[in-house]
Parts: C-alpha cells; structure tokens; sequence
C-alpha cells in the first residue's frame, strides 16, 4: 500500500494562519512582534533565504527588518550591531544569517544574541538546554520535523529512530528532540559501517544529508515514517531529496515529499518563535 504523503506546505499554511490571528491579537494588546535578520554579504542563497523569511513575517504580520551589511565588516561591528538589537524592546527574535564571511567567528557571533530573543536556537546555551531538556527555542527545522511527525498521529515513544546526518542545525538537534520523545535514537553519518543495514531498523528514518535519491526503497522498513530533510538538485535539474521518494512511498507507511515536506516548516517554526519571544518578553 502506498504510503500518506505528509504534507508540510498544509500544515505550514495551517500553522501560519493560527499565527496570523495570534500577532493580530498581541497587537490588540499593544504588542507588536519583532524580528530583525542580519545578513552579511551577497550569497545568493542566504539572500534568497532572508527574502522568504521577510515575506513569510510580513504575511502573519510581525514586524520585521532585514539588516544588510557588506561582507568587509568586522566582526566587532557586527557584534555592536547585535548589542543595539539585543537592547531594542521591539525586537524580540533576532537572526544572524549564515554561513558567515571567514575573518568573523561564527562562535562569538552567535554566543552575543540574547538567549531570549534567539529564535534561531542556534546560541551554544539554547543547544545545552536542549540536550539537558531544559525550556530554550528550538532550532526550525528539527522543530518543524518533530511538529510533523506528530500531527501525522503516529507515536513518536518506542520507536527506533535513525537519523542519517550529523549536522549541528539538523541531525544532532533532531536526534535529541527524538531522544526527548522518548524513541531509541541511532544517528548514522559518514563513516557508518553498513548504512543501509542499520537503516532497515529504523521505524522512524530521517535523512539529512543532502545526497539526492541516495536512499532506496530496499534501505527502509517496510510501515517506516519517512522524513526527507534533503534538498538536492537532481541530473535534470529538478529538486529531489535524499529519498528516492517514488519507490520509497510504496514501503513506508508516512513519507514527506519534497518540495513541500519539511521545507516549508522550517520559515514557519521562525515565525513560531519570534511570536513566542514576544509573548515571553511580555510575561505572557
Ligand atoms: N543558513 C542556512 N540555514 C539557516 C538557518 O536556519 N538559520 C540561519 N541563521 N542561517 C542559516
């Protein structure tokens, strides 16, 4: 039988509608949510990114300002600019785009936002918080990955999951958020011996490698919940993850596409945690 497609772009919209009404009521209040992005440089990527996430908050209404700056600033700069941000009451998220011109310090960048204001979830005490389970923003995509799982209704507790990457924005959060949901995380990466052994273990499979279509149909357990995190350009050009999604969807029971699986999730989790900030910084 064919697997239910988990539709992110649906839950998104849903998501983001439930969040349009949440900002027109904190503005009835008087609160206006904010979130200011910095970027650094001219990457196209990180500028098409920024572009989204600007569209994405002006759409729900928080307030948001993109804060444009060449790639020759120092990293002292860059630094005095997230200070006046962090003093500012109207903005509660703040969001260093990276990757980072190579002469400033990722680490002291990130280190410098205010851990109430990091909607990124990316300041190294927002990632110990998260492994020790203490309350800390979330980092979007595993976020949006957890939030999926679950409203496809399937129980997250028991469950083997494999989670294939070690990154520190996807695969190390996520594995700790499956952790916190009480499954039995694996987490595979690069020099695991025998992938795909260990993958047709896993009851909960999550790629996050960006190597498209690498994993096959006969790499998945038959009834697996499938989440493709990847986002790769195949030799047509076209957009494809790291499943081969096609075969995959007859064996597992849940699997997202993609486009419109995870991807449009992770904008919206942004949004969730800036409207979030402000509500905290308010004492709501
Ligand atoms: N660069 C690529 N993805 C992200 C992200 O989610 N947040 C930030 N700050 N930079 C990124």
């Amino acid at each position: 039988m064919s697997a239910t497609i988990i539709k992110g772009k649906e839950v998104a919209a849903e998501m983001r509608a439930a969040l349009k009404e949440e900002v027109a009521a904190l503005k009835e209040k008087g609160i206006a949510p904010g979130l200011s992005v910095i970027l650094v440089g001219d990457n196209p990527a990180s500028q098409s990114y920024v572009k989204s996430k600007a569209k994405a908050c002006e759409e729900i209404g928080i307030v948001s300002e993109v804060i444009r700056r060449d790639a020759d600033i120092t990293e002292e700069e860059l630094l005095r600019e997230i200070d006046g941000l962090n003093e500012n009451p109207n903005v509660h998220g703040i969001l260093v785009q990276l990757p980072l011109p190579k002469h400033i310090n990722e680490k002291s960048v990130l280190n410098r936002i205010s851990l109430a204001k990091d909607v990124d979830g990316f300041h190294p005490m927002s990632v110990g918080n998260l492994v020790i389970g203490d309350e800390c923003f979330l980092p979007c995509t595993p976020y949006g990955i957890i939030e999926l799982i679950k409203r496809s209704g399937e129980e997250i507790a028991g469950k083997h999951a494999v989670v294939v990457g070690r990154s520190n924005i996807v695969g190390k959060p996520v594995a700790l958020l499956l952790l916190q949901e009480n499954a039995t995380v694996s987490i595979a990466h690069s020099r695991t011996q025998d992938l795909p052994g260990l993958t047709r273990q896993a009851d909960i499979l999550v790629s996050a490698v960006g190597n498209p279509r690498f994993i096959k149909a006969e790499d998945i357990k038959p009834g697996a919940i499938v989440i493709d995190v990847g986002n790769g350009v195949d030799e047509n050009g076209k957009l494809v993850g790291d499943v081969d999604f096609d075969a995959a969807k007859e064996v597992a029971s849940y699997i997202t596409p993609v486009p419109g699986g995870v991807g449009p999730m992770t904008i919206t989790m942004l949004l969730n945690n800036t409207v979030e900030a402000a509500k905290r910084m308010n004492r709501l």
